[in-house]
């Protein structure tokens, strides 16, 4: 029988994980089945539980459960105990082993599918909840010359800046409101807020912008075509765009290897779903 494995949330018919997920296995020749499951918002331990009993093997969690996850595991990498939230489940015996691949997910994206190097550029990473905060241990490891974390919320900004301060290899991380971007700009933007899902904007300044000449403006949401911040990037002189696909994959292929020990080529997937929802 084929191993089993799963994505829970809620909503999740929407989720390309099963896809990709099927992609891999067939490219590494692994024998395993991957399906959608959605958990019911009152019963996630009890949905997961259950799926180990019918013999699950790994199970992948999206929202609005990735806190919860972080709760039932049992052992946790040390990126996902920084992330305070777990993307990726593993079942061995009685133990629950949870992991959190986003962070590595948008770093492979950045560094190797974008070609775009951290180290000593000015980064600003907008928002400052779960989607934010799975990422800011990987971007403060490459060493950035700057990172600012802004957010409507100032105080939830400066909070996730301060838990991050006594990691930070070479600048620490400092939190903000958007009208203190006034003034500054940076080489990477990357929206981390969930203002994309409403059709809506982070309220960056306009002018002067804070994209910088040749800069590279990142949304971690994608969709059919443009997302509403990489339309307002390009206006602003943003000289790069990119959507959330390649993460997605990305943070995938680190799930999959934390599974079944082997690194799938995410190249074609990449190509596949880009093909399924052509980015603008
Ligand atoms: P997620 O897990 O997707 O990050 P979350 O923890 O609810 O979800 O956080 C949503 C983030 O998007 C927050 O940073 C939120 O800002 P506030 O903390 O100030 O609420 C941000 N956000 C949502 N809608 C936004 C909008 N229209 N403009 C700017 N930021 C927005």
């Amino acid at each position: 029988m084929s191993d089993l494995y799963c994505v829970f949330g809620n909503p999740v018919s929407h989720s390309k994980s099963p896809s990709i997920h099927t992609a891999f296995a067939a490219q590494c020749r692994q024998d395993l089945r991957y399906e959608a499951l959605l958990a019911p918002i009152d019963a996630f331990a009890a949905s997961v539980r259950a799926f180990v009993a019918a013999g699950g093997r790994g199970a992948n969690v999206t929202v609005p459960f990735k806190e919860e996850a972080f709760r039932l595991a049992t052992r946790l990498t040390v990126r996902a105990e920084l992330a305070v939230a777990v993307n990726s489940l593993r079942f061995d015996g009685a133990e629950i082993l949870g992991d959190n691949t986003d962070g590595a997910g948008l770093l492979k994206d950045l560094t190797k599918n974008l070609e775009f190097a951290i180290a000593g550029q000015r980064v600003l990473l907008l928002g400052a909840g779960g989607a934010a905060r799975g990422v800011v241990a990987s971007l403060l490891e490459e060493r950035p010359a700057v990172l600012v974390i802004a957010n409507r919320n100032t105080v939830r900004a400066q909070e996730l800046a301060q838990r991050f301060a006594a990691i930070a290899t070479a600048a620490r991380p400092r939190g903000c409101g958007y009208l203190e971007l006034a003034g500054q700009s940076f080489d990477l933007v990357i929206n981390a807020t969930s203002a994309s899902l409403a059709g809506a904007l982070p309220p960056l300044p306009v002018a002067p912008s804070v994209f910088a000449p040749a800069s590279l403006a990142y949304d971690m949401m994608y969709g059919k075509g443009e997302t509403p911040f990489l339309a307002f990037a390009r206006a602003q002189g943003a000289e790069r765009l990119a959507d959330g696909v390649g993460m997605l994959v990305e943070q995938a292929a680190e799930a999959f290897h934390f599974w079944r020990g082997v690194c799938p080529d995410t190249a074609p997937v990449i190509a596949a779903l880009r093909t399924l929802a052509p980015a603008g």
